[in-house]
């Protein structure tokens, strides 16, 4: 049984993992800020795991949370590329500030592994697709370059520190528990919702925009086998954690209208600044290294995503008559 620490254990991805590690009967300790994440997330294992409310920069506290631990799965982050557009010294602070606090306490604690929740926006607007690790990153947002940043210091920790570490570039990741009350949630958190509402949501751009979206069940696989793989890979190796696949914004449109019966066409609006036009992982690294195939499918994943949604809505109903 391995001893995990999860960074933004009360996010969408953490407290996936969190709910599939407890699960599996290991021992979890958890830490969040909680300024995006929630303890709802956590709801059924708040008692199976050691959570403590604190941010990255808190030196002392990463001391003691790294104490003891095998593996680091690295996923606090202040998300969202438009929000790193419109503040990009808070997303700094936090996302590379607070990596570099984390992996010195990881370091002195002589941590075995960490894993580090990376991003797609590195490749920018990269023309070749898919995205294939050994190009060079081009990343246009701040928030592409901080998640960037950090895939360098878990490099360079490796290198000089010996700390090992592998760099898991998520690709537009969704499902249960993503966020969506925020101007800066996810896009299918953010139609689904809408629609739920009766709101028209707003396509940025013509439409054709596409991405390659992978259902969280497919990114906590990822994690657990990033955390088994030889030790010959954690020298702060890049792996896409894709699924080969793209749809355009359009099609994410289509698909959740069809399946709440919403019949409104989209409204179309300016382009996001900081926004790539297309994102597609080439996956063969992550299946020939790590093991990794996802799973869980576009279509597949987006059902089990809507009816969670709605599951939760009735919830609330349920809990305020
Ligand atoms: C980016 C990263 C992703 C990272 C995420 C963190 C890329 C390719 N992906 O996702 O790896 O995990 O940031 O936040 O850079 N959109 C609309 N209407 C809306 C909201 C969004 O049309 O109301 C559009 C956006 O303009 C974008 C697409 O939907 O074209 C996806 O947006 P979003 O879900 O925010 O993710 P990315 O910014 O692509």
């Amino acid at each position: 049984m391995a001893r995990y620490l999860i960074t933004g254990i009360a996010g969408f991805i953490g407290s996936t993992l969190a709910h599939t590690l407890v699960e599996q009967g290991h021992d979890v300790r958890g830490i969040d800020n909680l300024s995006t994440g929630s303890l709802d997330n956590l709801a059924g294992i708040r008692d199976k795991i050691d959570f403590q409310q604190m941010g990255l920069q808190d030196v002392a506290g990463m001391k003691s949370a790294c104490e003891g631990i095998d593996f680091i799965l690295h996923q606090a982050a202040l998300a969202s590329v438009p929000r790193s557009v419109k503040d990009p010294l808070t997303s700094h602070q936090s996302n590379i500030d607070g990596t570099l606090n984390l992996l010195l306490a990881a370091r002195d604690a002589k941590v075995r592994r960490i894993v580090y929740a990376a991003s797609s926006s590195a490749y920018g607007d990269q023309p070749m697709q898919p995205k294939q690790e050994d190009m060079s990153p081009l990343p246009l947002s701040p928030y592409a370059v901080q998640k960037l940043a950090c895939e360098y210091y878990i490099q360079a920790f490796y290198r000089t520190y010996g700390l090992e570490g592998i760099c898991l570039r998520y690709f537009n990741i969704f499902g249960p528990r993503q966020a969506a009350d925020s101007p800066y949630s996810g896009v299918i958190a953010k139609f689904t919702t809408m629609m739920m509402a009766g709101e028209t949501p707003t396509i940025f751009g013509d439409g054709l925009t596409s991405r390659d979206f992978n259902f969280v069940d497919n990114a906590v696989s990822a994690n657990l086998l990033a955390c088994l793989a030889p030790s010959s890979v954690a020298t702060g190796r890049v792996f896409n954690i894709g699924t080969g696949r793209s749809h355009t914004l359009n099609e994410v449109y289509a698909t959740i209208a069809e399946q709440l019966g919403f019949t409104a066409a989209p409204f179309y609006g300016p382009t996001r600044a900081g926004d790539i036009r297309h994102s597609l992982a080439d996956i063969h690294r992550a299946s020939k290294e790590l093991g990794y195939h996802p799973k869980a499918h576009f279509h597949e994943g987006l059902q089990k995503t809507v009816a969670w949604y709605l599951a939760e809505k009735e919830k609330k109903a349920a809990s305020t008559l």
